[in-house]
């Protein structure tokens, strides 16, 4: 038996489905797709460190209750999610006869969500998948809510596609043998939630921030469950992005900017997220949204989950001009989530005049911190093309 955990529903009429958040789960994924009335083959993309960590755990649960089962391996990393490996996959769906009542299994972090559900989007015109994520960042964000998609060379996740899962499986058991890198990052995504929508949830993470860092079970199955509900309860009023799921990309505008200023090594993405969360509160308490105590509250629990803070050194103009390839740009007009309240958040199209007078008169950085701050500097980088 499972060890007792908690559900999530994802309403969405008939496409609804259930996250299941199962501390041992991968051993009972295949009980899981026998209750979802999945009977034929099975395909679990997934990269050699996953696989080697838990491959066998989840091929012997999918023996146990009967189904044929092919592991479809792809590089580790972001250079995976490429057109080419959805192509590799394909091809191997095509070889072992995947039919429309196959079902496919992303198993591994956002990379591996990612792709695969593009891959089950295209197959076929579409067949079912699952999400068994390992990563925080996947348990608390991108395996619920159906975005699926990779990268194109000129810029991330342009190639994509709404496609829901039928089951999100997160088993915190697997979060454990996460490097401590990935699990901070992760933390950003989370700290996120509690600003863009739950004043209490952000103050629960500043009593339990020392229990998170330590993977307490009871405090990050809490963490996880409300980050589902939350993330849930966006998706379910906008499924498509054309209003409110725009919140859940705060902290991104600059975010993303970082991430391809850095040509997508210097930060990992939740890193860069915690940078441009705080940034993003200055520029809105700078415009006058929110308080100089929100800004100060919020960058003193990223500091606490070990993230870095300050902006590294960069120009003004390159700054900028990552931030007009952000998706949430309109007609040319830069978008950004910003802080009211804690809890609380709008979005606001953003001047280029006050951006850059926020940016000339912030007070200087102080000496960069968290895991990421060794690296925190572009001056030999330049901004993507
Ligand atoms: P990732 O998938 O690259 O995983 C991070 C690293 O952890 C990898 O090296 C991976 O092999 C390793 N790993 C995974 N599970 C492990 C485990 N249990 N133990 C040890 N190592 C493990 O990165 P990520 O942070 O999970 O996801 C980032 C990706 O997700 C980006 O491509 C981003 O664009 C995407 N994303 C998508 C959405 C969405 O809504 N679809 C939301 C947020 C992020
Ligand atoms: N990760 C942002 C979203 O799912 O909309």
């Amino acid at each position: 038996m499972a060890r007792p955990g908690s559900t999530v529903r994802v309403s969405l009429g008939k496409r609804s489905y259930d996250v299941l958040i199962r501390d041992g789960g991968i051993r009972h994924l295949g009980k899981y797709l026998w209750d979802l009335g999945f009977t034929g083959k099975v395909g679990v993309v997934t990269n050699p460190i996953v696989h080697r960590l838990y491959g066998r755990r989840v091929a012997k649960s999918l023996r146990e209750a009967g189904f044929q089962s092919h592991s479809i391996l792809i590089p580790d990393g972001e250079r995976a999610k490429t057109l080419r490996w959805v192509s590799r996959i394909l091809d191997e769906l095509v070889r072992a006869r995947f039919e429309r009542g196959s079902v496919l299994v992303a198993f591994g972090g956002g990379v591996i969500g990612d792709i695969t559900g593009f891959a089950a989007a295209v197959y076929l015109r579409g067949i079912p998948f699952v999400q068994v994520a390992t990563t925080l960042v996947a348990q608390v964000d991108s395996s619920v809510g159906g975005k699926t998609g990779i990268n194109h060379p000129l810029g991330k996740n342009l190639i994509g596609a709404f496609y829901q899962p039928c089951l999100v499986l997160l088993d915190t058991e697997t979060l454990r043998t996460l490097p401590e890198r990935e699990w901070v990052a992760g933390l950003a995504e989370v700290i996120k939630y509690g600003m863009i929508a739950d004043g209490k949830f952000f103050a629960y993470l500043e009593n339990h921030m020392s229990a998170l860092l330590k993977l307490d079970g009871p405090v990050v199955q809490h963490v996880i469950k409300r980050c589902c509900e939350i993330k849930a309860s966006v998706v379910a009023k906008d499924e498509r992005e054309v209003g409110l799921r725009r919140i859940l990309n705060y902290g991104h505008t600059i975010g993303h900017a970082l991430e391809s200023l850095g040509q997508y090594r210097k930060f990992i993405h939740g890193e860069a997220v915690g940078v441009g969360m705080v940034c993003e509160a200055d520029l809105a308490r700078d415009l006058g949204y929110c308080s100089e105590e929100l800004v100060g509250r919020q960058r003193e629990l990223i500091r606490r989950a070990g993230l870095p803070v300050e902006l590294p050194s960069l120009r003004f103009g390159d700054l900028w001009s990552a931030m007009l390839h952000d998706k949430k740009v309109v007609k040319g007009q830069v978008h950004c989530v910003v802080p009211r309240t804690v809890g609380k958040v709008e979005v606001v199209a953003l001047r280029q005049s006050s951006v850059k007078r926020w940016f000339h008169g912030r007070k200087t950085p102080g000496p960069a911190q968290g895991t990421a701050a060794r690296q925190a500097s572009f001056s030999l980088l330049k901004v993507n093309p």
